[in-house]
């Protein structure tokens, strides 16, 4: 028999074909292997997902041995080089690249949802002039839920596409108030006759001039982020947001949640932690001392490592690339010495070399931050703003699959057998009846 995958439990002398599709077999179909009829079934342990596919999913693609990344298909270089960052959110939504009038429609929509509800720039005016901007970006995004109750119906297709659009549109709102919120500047509303990246860039740094003009270069430098950031299968944020919306949570609300986990050090606040490894190391001279402080398990080597890429981060190099570009606007950000002598040296060390440890989006991303004029606190908030396309398409991905229901993983429970609470420890204030 061809594609069943024949167990044996020696426990109990019986066998098992259990069918192997696209390379996996069910974990529902171990629970028919049992020692007797009480016993609750045969379940995997698989803490941290490492070998577990939890969705069947069409939209991102990655080969992390080769370092290959496809969006719908699509070579990541490819979408970088020769489309914008509203094409590339547009097919990831809906699978196919825009045609001109569809491009056109899409773009009018996004830009028509840009504006937030005033209310929502007073509520953000209320947090503290310190207010890490990460924590203002996933409560205004929460917050937003209140404004459209109507979000709650997800399962009717036309209203997830309107919050899909408000989301996408108001994102980069938020993220801009919250950037100024923490210089202390007004709020600038956004300006409709810019692109994306442009408008962007509008909202964080005019000043008193009547109309603001972006830098071409660095606007399209941010449009490339944007489009490598858009996307990454099924990650840690991504599974935030799978695992909320399983709910049926409003989108708000799951998206504040897929935020939530991105401004964790190990996910998208790496790249701020890099920042951050790359002020401790201070000069070129001292990098050999802090690689041994890493393979001693000290500290770890932010920006560096992936639980799928064994290979270079494709998303890395189209980044140094970029970088580049924003330098020549910018002039060179000094860090960038340090961490191409960090990475050159990393590359070469039996340390990394064995673990498969190679730059991912996060080693250099910081950097042009940086350079652009941003401060470490915004890192993550720049993430999220592409990234909410993509959590966005595996929302709807999983809204619309039959297979999908309410997410719930098992365990394995590890504590106290049944025991009783004696006479002492109970509470003076509890009246208990009839003793
Ligand atoms: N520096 C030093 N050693 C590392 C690093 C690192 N950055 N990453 C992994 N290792 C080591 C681990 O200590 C482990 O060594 P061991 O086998 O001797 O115990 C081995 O490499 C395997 O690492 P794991 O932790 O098992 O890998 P995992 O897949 O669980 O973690 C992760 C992936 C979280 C990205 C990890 O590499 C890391 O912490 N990197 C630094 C943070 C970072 O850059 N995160 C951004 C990821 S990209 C993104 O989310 C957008």
């Amino acid at each position: 028999m061809k594609d069943f995958l024949s167990i044996l439990d020696k426990r109990t002398g019986k066998s098992y074909d259990v069918p192997i599709s696209d390379g996996t077999i069910r974990a529902m179909d171990l629970r028919q292997i049992k020692t007797d009829p009480e016993d609750f079934g045969l379940m995997t342990y698989d803490p941290a997902f490492t070998n577990t596919a939890s969705c069947r999913s069409a939209i991102t693609f990655i080969d992390g041995d080769r370092g290959i990344l496809r969006y719908r298909g699509y070579p990541i270089e490819e979408l970088a080089e020769k489309c914008d960052f509203l094409q590339v959110a547009y097919l990831l939504l809906f699978g196919e690249l825009p045609a001109e009038d569809q491009y056109k429609e899409w773009k009018d929509k996004i830009t028509l949802h840009t504006m937030i509800h005033e209310n929502l720039k007073k509520f953000m005016e209320g947090f503290r002039h310190d207010a890490h901007p990460m924590g203002m970006f996933v409560s205004t995004v929460a917050a937003l839920s209140t404004f459209y109750p109507e979000a709650r119906e997800v399962k009717n297709r036309q209203s997830r596409k309107l919050q899909i659009m408000r989301l996408i549109g108001k994102v980069p709102t938020i993220a801009a108030y919250a950037y100024r919120h923490s210089l202390g500047l007004p709020y600038v509303y956004p300006d409709n006759s810019l692109g994306y990246a442009e408008n962007f860039l509008n909202m964080l740094w005019k000043m008193t001039e009547p109309k603001y003009t972006p830098n071409p270069v660095l606007a399209r430098a941010l449009d490339i982020l944007f489009i490598l950031h858009a996307d990454h299968e099924q990650n840690c944020s991504t599974n935030a947001m799978r695992s909320v919306g399983s709910s049926q949570a409003d989108p708000y609300l799951s998206l504040s949640a897929a935020a939530s986990a991105l401004a964790g050090p190990l996910h998208g606040g790496a790249n701020e932690e890099v920042l951050r490894m790359l002020d401790e190391i201070g000069s070129v001279n001292s990098i050999p001392a802090f690689i041994e402080k890493v393979k001693s398990g000290e500290c770890k080597l932010m920006g560096f490592g992936h639980r799928v890429y064994k290979n270079y981060d494709p998303r890395a190099r189209i980044i140094k690339k970029a970088a580049e570009d924003v330098f020549e606007v910018t002039g060179v950000n000094p860090k960038l010495e340090i961490a191409k002598e960090l990475e050159r040296i990393a590359l070469n060390d039996e340390y990394f070399i064995k673990r498969k440890l190679y730059p991912n989006v996060d080693f250099y991303s910081g950097i042009i931050y940086q350079a652009m004029g941003f401060h470490p606190e915004m890192f993550t908030v720049l993430f999220a703003i592409p990234r909410t396309v993509g959590w966005l398409a595996q929302w709807q991905e999983l809204i619309e699959d039959p297979e999908q229901k309410i997410a719930r993983p098992r365990q394995i429970f590890t504590g106290h057998e049944i025991r009783h609470v004696e006479r002492e420890q109970e509470a003076s204030n509890v009246v208990v009846a009839a003793r």
